[in-house]
């Protein structure tokens, strides 16, 4: 087959929803799917208020109060998207949150909360995306996994853990969607230079940091090119991957 003479605006006509989209990583992610075409549906829990809102203006898009945890999540969003949009073609994953603690304080609810919103809600909004018809055929589903979820890292066995199972929930998941020409891939970040890893003590950012051999953190760009790229026609061919934007060649 030819290669196309340009990816000018190669997401055009999509309709793409973007989790945890009022910060962060979710925030470029917003900014660059809009920039390469798509109509985006900035997704954030209510708390997240102005900021949302914000990125929704920034993109030209539309913002949706969406705790992805609820109960009716799916539903909420199916319906949403099924009478605003006809449907949507892009579903990214990217909320995220950690509640880190030493092995030997890591009570219950820490395990419960992250796994909840990092590994249940981006497998349960899926499947009811898909079920519904929310989630188009030829649709993509991108999720976010991490480094920790590859690497471990101390202080985060439940973020690890919640990101170690994405990557088996993409595997998984891959010949299931392909019966819908859907694909489904994960980017795994390293460390990012966000609100989420300013949070964290000097020293241990600085390690983070250094782990990467090119011996700096990323961008939140940096992440949503690649998300950009699972997103588009030119990974038609491409299903079931985690791509690691970690600067890292060994882990
Ligand atoms: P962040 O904390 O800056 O932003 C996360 C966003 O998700 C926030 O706007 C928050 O309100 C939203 N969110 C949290 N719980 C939610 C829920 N229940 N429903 C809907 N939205 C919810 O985090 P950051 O750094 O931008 O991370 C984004 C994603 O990337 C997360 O999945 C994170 O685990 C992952 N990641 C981040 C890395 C980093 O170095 N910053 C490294 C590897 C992965």
């Amino acid at each position: 087959s030819e290669a196309p003479a340009s990816w000018d605006k190669p997401l055009a006509g999509k309709v793409a929803v973007v989790t945890g989209a009022a910060r962060g990583i979710g925030a470029t992610i917003a900014e660059v799917l809009a920039r390469d075409g798509a109509t985006v549906v900035a997704a954030d829990i209510p708390a997240a208020g102005e900021a949302l809102s914000e990125t929704a203006n920034k993109v030209g898009g539309t913002s949706l109060a969406l705790d992805v945890t609820a109960d009716d999540a799916g539903e909420v969003l199916s319906k949403h998207l099924l009478e605003r949009h006809g449907g949507a073609d892009i579903i990214v994953h990217n909320a995220g949150i950690t509640r880190d603690k030493t092995l030997a304080n890591m009570d219950e609810s820490r395990w419960n909360s992250v796994i909840g919103v990092n590994l249940l809600a981006p497998q349960r909004i899926t499947e009811q995306l898909v079920a519904s018809g929310a989630l188009k055929e030829g649709g993509r589903v991108v999720d976010v996994s991490s480094i920790a979820g590859i690497a471990g890292n101390r202080g985060q066995t439940n973020y690890g853990t919640s990101k170690a199972g994405v990557i088996g929930l993409v595997h998984a998941s891959a010949p299931v969607l392909a019966q819908k020409n859907i694909t489904i891939n994960a980017v795994a970040p390293g460390f990012i230079e966000t609100a989420m890893t300013a949070a964290i003590p000097f020293a241990t950012r600085e390690a983070g940091r250094r782990m990467s051999s090119l011996l700096q953190g990323g961008q939140t760009v940096d992440v949503a090119e690649l998300v950009s790229y699972f997103a588009s026609p030119a990974s038609n061919a491409v299903t079931g991957q985690i791509v690691r934007v970690c600067g890292q060649s060994l882990l």
